[in-house]
Order: C-alpha cells, then structure tokens, then sequence
C-alpha cells in the first residue's frame, strides 16, 4: 500500500515535470515551435504603402523589413500571410500566426486581445479631401460622408461609438482597401477619407491633381507588432526593435520607404 502509494505520487510529478518542460499553456513556447518549424508566420495586410503593400508578385515595406529582422534575429524563414486587415486579430489569436505587422495601432481595446511589442513607429489619422473641397478642418467632417478602411483608427475615429470625438460624420463607408475609398472620393461618392499619414501621403501623390491632405491631425497614434497574450517571442520583438533603433538601421528601412521632404 504504501509503496503503491509513493510510486503514484512519483509518476503525478513526473507528468507535471514534463508537460511544464513543454511549455504547458499554449503560446508559452511560441519560440521553440517557430525554430522546430524553421520558419516565423507574419500575418499581415498589403494594402498599406509605405508600410506594407505589393510590388508586382512581391509583398515589401516599412514592416515587411522589421519582419525580416526578426526572422533573422530568431535564425528562420519568414513567412508572410496577407488577410483583411479586420481578420488580423481573429487570424492570430487562432494560432495561424505567430505575430502581426500591419502598422497597427496599439490602443486599449486591442490590449484585451493581444500583447503589444515597443512601439516602433509615430503616426496619426488625416483627412484626404478633392482639391476644391471646402472641407478644410476636422470639424468640416461634421455631417459628411466619409471612407475609411474597415476595422482600423480611422473606422472608430469616425464612428465615435464611445463618443470620444466632437466631430459628428454624418455616414460611415467602410472599405477593404484605402485606395478604394480613395477611388470612391475622387468619383465624387466620399466628401472624404480619413487614414494614417503616411499611407494617406502616398495616396495623395498618386493622384496630387485631383486630391489633397489637409495638415490638421485628427489623431496621435503609435504602431507596434501584436503577439498573442503571453507569447515568449515578445521579448524577442522588442530586442529586434531596440536593435534596430540603436544601430540606425531603423532610420535606414524608414527612409528607404519615406523620403524627407
Ligand atoms: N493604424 C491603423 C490601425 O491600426 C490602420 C492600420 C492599417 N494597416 C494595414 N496594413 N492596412 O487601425
């Protein structure tokens, strides 16, 4: 009985002692399984230049570079899965990613369903009108129609559900992709389109004779990579941005994709 007794106390430990060698909950040993596999899954959306978007067959880009740095850092491939940019969460939070760069903001509401990195980046919403629009400040926005990309900053600045914003749009368009809201603006559909700076930048100079953006920032945001809840490849992210700061390859990729004017 009592050697019985010993030998099953022995065998619980044994088990508890192997499956905390495995990492036990989840995403604990996210590291090992990406080095097994030789490869880290970034999940993305491509319809966002200068930070991620498509040339000719290839996905490249601000975040594209930072992706690459931390495939580097953690010795695998990179591998890059482009989704709409309202299924980033869901998509990574269902195991089909190890992290997100999709200069995405880190806010609050997003915290309750993912680990944010460092921040690596400064940004902030504005306001795309038609040259001779008279819209010229944010509360011009007051009543009209305006296109924003589906699920971002822009989309909840607009719909001021929480009511945070003293800007009331008069109706919300949601779009997959920003060039077709900008599309729908220059077809006289959208008295606006409210999305990220530097995206909104290069928009603008595609089509600078029919389009503009108004200095006036509705917002003030910080962009950073989202890891599951609890992922130890965080760690890894942030010295992979630290990294990058301190050796001004930062600088370099940002100025490579922006030019300073
Ligand atoms: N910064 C905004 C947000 O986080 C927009 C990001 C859109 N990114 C993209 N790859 N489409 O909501």
């Amino acid at each position: 009985m009592k050697i019985r007794w010993t030998a099953a106390v022995a065998l619980a430990a044994l088990t508890a002692v192997t499956f905390a060698g495995c990492g036990g909950s989840g995403s604990a040993s996210a590291t090992d399984k990406i080095k097994k596999a030789g490869k880290v899954v970034m999940t993305t959306n491509a319809e966002f230049e200068p930070f991620e978007y498509k040339d000719g067959d290839e996905i490249t880009g601000i975040d594209i570079e930072i992706s690459q740095a931390i495939a580097d850092k953690l010795g695998v491939k990179l591998e890059i899965s482009d989704i709409a940019f309202d299924s980033l969460i869901p998509s990574l939070n269902a195991g089909k990613a190890d992290f997100i760069a999709a200069g995405m903001t880190a806010t609050e509401d997003r915290r309750k369903n993912v680990d944010f990195s460092e921040a690596y980046f400064n940004a902030s919403q504005a306001i795309i009108v038609t040259v001779d629009s008279e819209i010229a400040s944010r509360t011009d926005l007051n009543g009209k129609i305006v296109g924003v990309q589906q699920g971002t900053t822009g989309d909840s600045y607009c719909t001021n559900e929480d009511g945070s914003s003293d800007v009331q749009v008069g109706e919300v368009k949601r779009y997959p992709k920003g060039m077709d809201a900008v599309s729908d603006l220059i077809a006289g559909r959208l008295d606006a389109v409210v999305i990220d700076n530097f995206p909104a930048e290069k928009l603008v100079g595609k089509n600078a004779d029919t389009i503009k953006k108004l200095d006036e920032a509705l917002t003030e945001e910080e962009y950073a990579i989202a890891l599951p809840k609890g992922s130890d490849l965080t760690d890894t992210v942030n010295e992979t941005i630290k990294e990058l700061n301190e050796s001004g390859k930062m600088d370099e990729i940002v100025s490579k994709y922006i030019s300073a004017e």
